[in-house]
């Protein structure tokens, strides 16, 4: 069905841009929309609010995740910028370590750095919730390890070994206080990112081995030797334990493994989720699972195939030029949540679509990095998807390797960049005026939905454009 058919009053006007320069403007709104949750007037400095919303969901708090997901945003920034323009970014990202020092120190119901949420003036929240999520200590210090290398790099070492990571045991540092327990405490259960699922969980694991083993260089940098080693040998078991979570039957990675609690109805163990990781747990320096493995891209797969024919709106799939618009992607096929009621109907989320998006520009990125791509029984499926998007007659056989300066291999980079474009055609969509981004959309009706203005999907907007940029400019 093409745009036309889709009630006019959805369609913004932003849609009508062409696709470079929507992207453009967006992401400088997503940025403005972003700092506009940091730090709100009635919190503390350094808090990150999830959504302005207060009811219905009411998402006013410090999310330990949706915070670290921000800051790690704010850092690319700090890196990227210089004068008073990086001395903000730096004050920005200095409240949030003071914020982090209360939210690791205050009495909370789980008595852990895993707790997952706060208010934003600090205090502890102790009301019933799926806790600990231990994730957050892993984005924290992840995080925060990439900034302590700028500070480093600008002759700010004082800071980074006073403040951020002291190399004691036991640590008055907020890097080490996080690494000291993901390294002892990944193999505990938990509840996972959508706060419903008490397990072992493949999104939880990818963000604690990267922290490991980025915290493990940091550790060594800084004289503390004895704890890198021993976070590289926790990076390595976790690495280990994260091939459990393939299944060959079902072709991709599941989220949950040794479930002990929390709700029990995602029969198909097929979650947005493991794409999520992949994305955020993306380390350059240190290369695990990335965004073009096999694994990953037949994940991504399967989570297309999906959610595809499961939301009546995903049957809009194509602009009035005729560019295709790829489906809205929820959690996982069986959630009910949608933001007022957790018993249904679930809607698509804005940061589960961009994931697609951005697998795609990064998987087109890594495989010119890598200098070839090997058609494999696992990657062909999205391969051949992506020719089909760009309308390619390239056909692709298993075991087949295209080399850098091959024209294979350039359709297959482009092909892969219009799968990125693809998805976030569907973003376009639904985006409100003003760069307006919430949580969800709505399943039939395509409008906004459930929180208003969630950060999270800020900083995926943000980050999927960013990749974007560099997979057009290699
Ligand atoms: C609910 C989501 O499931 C969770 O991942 C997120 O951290 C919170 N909302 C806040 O955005």
């Amino acid at each position: 069905m093409s745009i036309s058919n889709v009630v006019e009053s959805i369609i913004f006007p932003s849609y009508k841009q062409d696709l470079n320069t929507w992207v453009k403007q967006s992401k400088a709104l997503s940025l403005d929309h972003i700092k506009t949750n940091i730090s709100p007037d009635d919190g503390l400095q350094g808090s990150v609010l999830a959504s302005p919303q207060r009811s219905n969901p009411d998402y006013y708090y410090h999310w330990v995740r949706d915070a670290a997901r921000t800051m790690s945003q704010i850092v690319l920034e700090y890196a990227r910028t210089s004068g008073e323009e990086q001395k903000n970014y730096g004050r920005m990202l200095e409240d949030y370590v003071e914020f982090t020092k209360i939210n690791q120190t205050t009495p909370t119901p789980s008595n852990s750095v895993g707790e997952p949420k706060f208010y934003v003036n600090g205090q502890a929240y102790f009301f019933p919730w799926g806790r600990p999520q231990n994730d957050g200590p892993a984005q924290r210090s992840l995080v925060l390890t990439r900034w302590s290398h700028e500070l480093i790099a600008n002759d700010q070492k004082d800071y980074v070994t006073g403040v951020l990571y002291d190399g004691t045991d036991p640590s008055f540092s907020v890097i080490k206080t996080d690494l000291e327990f993901v390294a002892h405490h990944w193999q505990d259960p938990c509840f996972d990112l959508w706060e419903e699922v008490n397990g072992t969980h493949f999104y939880t694991r990818m963000l604690q081995r990267s922290s490991l083993r980025e915290g493990a260089e940091l550790a060594e940098i800084l004289g503390d030797t004895g704890a890198a080693n021993f976070y590289n040998q926790q990076a390595e078991l976790i690495e280990n334990s994260l091939s459990e979570f393939w299944d060959d039957e079902k072709g991709y990675f599941v989220a949950t493994l040794d479930y002990v609690g929390g709700l029990n109805y995602k029969s198909s163990n097929l979650d947005a989720a493991v794409i999520i990781a992949t994305d955020q747990a993306y380390s350059a320096k240190f290369p695990f699972l990335t965004p073009c493995s096999d694994q990953m891209l037949a994940s991504s797969y399967a989570l297309h195939q999906a959610f595809d024919s499961l939301y009546s709106i995903n049957s809009v799939n194509q602009t009035m030029e005729g560019e295709p618009i790829f489906p809205g992607i929820g959690r996982y096929p069986e959630d009910k949540y949608n933001g007022s009621n957790s018993n249904g109907p679930a809607n698509p989320w804005f940061l589960c679509t961009l994931a697609l998006s951005m697998v795609s520009y990064k998987a087109s990125t890594l495989f010119k990095s890598e200098g070839s791509i090997t058609v494999t029984s696992k990657n062909i499926d999205y391969l051949t998807m992506s020719l089909n998007t760009l309308n390619s007659r390239l056909k692709l056989k298993v075991g087949e390797t295209h080399q850098a300066k091959s024209a294979t291999f350039k359709t297959l980079c482009n092909a892969l960049i219009a799968l990125g474009d693809a998805y976030l055609n569907r973003v376009r969509l639904h985006m409100g005026e003003c760069g307006a981004l919430s949580e969800q959309f709505d399943r039939s009706t395509g409008y906004m939905t459930s929180a208003r203005d969630l950060t999270w999907s800020y900083v995926a907007f943000f980050a999927t454009a960013d990749w974007r940029e560099q997979s057009l400019s290699r």
